[in-house]
């Protein structure tokens, strides 16, 4: 990912807290914005282990599980056509479109070695964290006959330890984003990811 620092702190406007877009309008931008089928994935795998964990882990109401989904499922929308300017193409449209500031500052937390956004609330950590280990593991399955099915974590981690393997996942980006939470460990969020991601196409 190139460094784009957004140089802002201020996301959205406060008085438009609460404001959320629907799923199906969510939905239709990333395939209006996303051609390519396989980032389009791993936005909607981000989205949902960030709603399952917001869901089981956080005791979320069904609103804000909402807000970690539609966070999760646009965090990358303007990186196909907009790679040079990621993150900021996709921040002004929210912003456009008066979508909660959460949202929006989640999104722009989501790397903030490149994007120089620190990471404040809990769903901007978990993006962080969710973002190259979602792709990580993902990787890890379809090297498998059988992908998913019998996918352990023992292995995942084994694999994390080789940097050969998905040489392109920053290691460092995912030390660096769970040494930033001390409820979550790197093992259960790999189990987790694991159990949420498999079903999503
Ligand atoms: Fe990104
Ligand atoms: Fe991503």
């Amino acid at each position: 990912m190139p460094t784009h620092l957004l140089n802002r702190t201020q996301f959205g406007d406060p008085r438009n807290a609460g404001n959320l877009m629907s799923l199906e309008e969510a939905h239709s931008l990333l395939t209006e914005w996303v051609p390519n089928e396989r980032l389009r994935l791993h936005m909607k795998q981000v989205a949902a282990v960030m709603k399952a964990w917001a869901i089981e882990k956080e005791g979320a109401d069904e609103h804000t599980a909402q807000k970690w989904e539609i966070a999760g499922l646009l965090h990358d929308a303007d990186w196909e056509k907009y790679p040079d300017q990621h993150c900021s193409v996709i921040i002004e449209e929210l912003e456009k479109r008066n979508i909660d500031p959460e949202v929006i500052r989640c999104i722009a937390s989501h790397g903030p070695g490149y994007f120089g956004v620190q990471p404040v609330s809990k769903m901007d950590k978990m993006i962080y964290a969710i973002d190259e280990l979602s792709g990580f593991v993902h990787a890890a399955a379809l090297i498998r006959p059988t992908r998913y099915e019998g996918l352990e974590v023992k292995s995942v981690m084994k694999r994390l330890k080789t940097p050969s393997f998905a040489a392109q996942v920053n290691r460092d980006d995912i030390t660096d984003a769970l040494s930033r939470m001390e409820d979550v460990t790197l093992e259960e969020l790999v189990q987790f990811i694991i159990d949420h991601q498999r079903e999503v196409e």
